[in-house]
This record gives structure tokens, C-alpha cells and sequence, in this order.
């Protein structure tokens, strides 16, 4: 090998095994094979050479080249490693890892997913309307006149607009009358407000979940077959349910439904899950006379509506003995339906 290499390559070896870090050993590569490194220099020298000996100076070239690189690889790994190394010292590799915390859904969303999941089965398709409503579309639509105590200041929350926080999701059933015609079969789960004093029963707050199945022959037996079968799916096949004769305007005749509660250890109870009844023929007849189609002609169509308080099911569904736990996000009660 020629002398001169010879030397440059061991004066780089040096330096490569003495480089302490990555730093350095970068510095040493750039001193050896950059643009201005010795080797590279050593090589610019071949065009000088005596033709006859420039194929033994270019081997001797090359093979100092690979034994640089080749040191150089070497150095960079072990240096790896030692950074590493250092990197992982005092970390226990064996210990378990940190559980990743998850999340449940909150018990209202259950029981609406279930609710939903069970109507559906029975051919209802969801819809929906607005929180924030009109008069026409919360009251006066529903045959529910001027003078109702629903409709008091004290009860509603109003906008100085005009507009209101809907009291109830029976809005929705004027909507869907609107845009759509018979057979209707709609749920629309939702939101509703009232100006209600919050106790372990109230809140201003609170979600119910409309139905409605308008066609030409719905009756009577539709609806209490529809809500005991739903019912019965909700909370057990042995769930004893009660259709008390009610009154609300927009529907002839009208019911409350109450589910029995039976708690091991305490009397029996029943409790108010539902209003419902047959729509009234006042309803279809005003939503009529404002479409051209007549298809909500109050001689042909039949339905019946119900709306369910989503908090009440939920309640009774796992005991819950105040509904303000339903809002308060404690996760001590959130984490027993995870
Ligand atoms: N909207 C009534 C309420 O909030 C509940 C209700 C009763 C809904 C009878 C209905 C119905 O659809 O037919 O108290």
C-alpha cells in the first residue's frame, strides 16, 4: 500500500476509536472523507501519478476508504448503544403498563340507545326539531289553547323574541306532520325545558322521547300493544304496566302509563313512565288545512303519540333514587354503569 495512504488511514483509525460521542465521531468523518478531509486530498494527488503506478495508488485508495467507513459504522453503533443504554438506566422494563383509563357511556345514553334500538325493531325511524321553538309548533298545533297553564311565563321558558325552550318533544310530531305523509311511524328523542323547581324528581332540564304512527286505521289497541311490548322489552317480561285515563289537548282520549316498581324489600310502587292517547282530530284537521295534498284529512287518517320521560326510565331501570345524579357527572355513580 502506498506509504502516504498507509499513514492517513491509521492517523483516522486513531481518531475514529478515540471519538467519545457522536459529536466527535462526525467531526473525525468530516476530517477524513470531506470535501477537504485528508484521504479525500490524498486521492486528488492521483492525476500527478506516473501512469504505471496509478492502479496500485487507487486500490490503496479504496481499501483505506472501506476500512474507514467501515470503522466508522462500527464506532457509530456501539456509540448508539451507549446513549441507549443510558437512556433506559433506571427504567424498570419488567414493571406492567400504565393502564390506559376508558370511559362508559352515560346511563341516559343507554337507556335512549336501548329505547331507540327496541322502537326501531317495530319500525319507528327517528326524527327530529328544533330546542328552540315557536308557539304554533309547541302549543297551538296540539290543540293546546291561549289560556293552558303550560303555556304561563311561569312554566316556559320564553325569548324576548317570541320563541321558547320546547317544554316538551311533542313538537316534533307537528314538524313531521308537516314534511311528511301518512304512514308516518317516527321516535324523536330529545331535550325539553320547564321552568320546574329542581328536586330529587324535577329538573329545568330533562329527556323524553316522542312517538308517533299516523295511518289509515291505527287504534286504540296499536298503541297499548306498541307501549306494552315496549315496556316489557325496557324492564322484563313479568313488568306489570297500567293505562290510567289522563287528559292532555292534542290527544282523544289520552292515558298516563305507570310501570309497577317492585324493589326487593320495599312495597311495590307505581310510577309514571309515559303520556299517550289517540291523536286528535283537531290536530291532524289544523296541520291539513295547511298542505294542499289532504293527506291529513281527519276522515281518513288515524294515529297514535306517546311521549316517555328518558330520566324516569333510567331511573327505574336501576333504582336511581334522585334524578340530579343523572347531571352531576360524579364519577362515582358515573363508574357503575362502566
Ligand atoms: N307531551 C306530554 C308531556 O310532556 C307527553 C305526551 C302525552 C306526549 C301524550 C304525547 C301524548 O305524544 O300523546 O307531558
Amino acid at each position: 500500500m502506498n506509504e502516504q495512504i498507509a499513514s492517513i488511514q491509521t492517523a483516522a483509525l486513531e481518531l475514529i476509536a478515540a471519538a467519545s460521542d457522536v459529536r466527535s465521531l462526525d467531526d473525525a468523518r468530516v476530517a477524513v472523507l470531506g470535501k477537504k478531509g485528508t484521504l479525500s486530498l490524498a486521492g486528488a494527488l492521483i492525476k500527478d501519478i506516473p501512469n504505471e503506478e496509478k492502479a496500485a495508488f487507487g486500490q490503496s485508495l479504496n481499501s483505506a476508504r472501506a476500512a474507514i467507513t467501515e470503522a466508522l459504522e462500527g464506532k457509530q453503533q456501539a456509540l448508539q448503544e451507549i446513549a441507549d443504554n443510558a437512556a433506559l438506566s433506571g427504567i424498570d422494563l419488567t414493571l406492567p403498563a400504565r393502564a390506559l383509563p376508558t370511559g362508559s357511556l352515560h346511563p341516559l345514553t343507554l337507556i335512549r340507545d336501548e329505547a331507540i334500538r327496541i322502537l326501531r325493531r317495530m319500525g319507528f325511524a327517528l326524527a327530529d326539531g328544533p330546542e328552540i321553538e315557536d308557539e304554533y309548533h309547541c302549543f297551538d298545533a296540539l290543540n293546546t289553547p291561549a289560556d293552558h297553564p303550560a303555556r304561563n311565563e311561569k312554566d316556559t321558558f320564553y325569548f324576548d323574541s317570541g320563541k321558547l325552550l320546547r317544554t316538551h318533544t311533542s313538537s316534533v310530531q307537528i314538524r313531521t306532520m308537516e314534511s311528511s305523509a301518512p304512514p308516518i311511524r317516527i321516535i324523536a328523542p330529545g331535550s325539553a325545558y320547564r321552568r320546574d323547581e329542581i328536586d330529587a324528581t324535577h329538573l329545568s332540564v330533562f329527556n323524553q322521547l316522542e312517538g308517533l304512527f299516523v295511518d289509515s286505521d291505527v287504534t286504540l289497541p296499536d298503541l297499548k300493544g306498541t307501549l306494552e311490548y315496549f315496556l316489557r322489552e325496557m324492564f322484563g317480561t313479568s313488568t306489570e304496566v297500567r293505562f290510567r285515563p289522563h287528559f292532555f289537548p292534542f290527544t282523544e282520549p289520552s292515558f298516563e302509563i305507570d310501570v309497577k316498581l317492585q324493589i326487593k324489600g320495599q312495597a311495590p310502587r307505581w310510577i309514571e313512565v309515559a303520556g299517550c292517547g289517540m291523536v286528535d282530530p283537531a290536530v291532524f284537521e289544523s296541520i291539513n288545512a295547511t298542505r294542499k295534498d289532504n293527506a291529513l284529512d281527519p276522515e281518513k287518517v288515524t294515529g297514535f303519540a306517546f311521549g316517555m320521560g328518558l330520566d324516569r326510565l333510567a331511573m327505574i331501570r336501576w333504582g336511581i333514587k334522585d334524578i340530579r345524579l343523572l347531571i352531576e357527572n360524579d364519577v362515582r355513580f358515573l363508574r357503575q354503569f362502566a
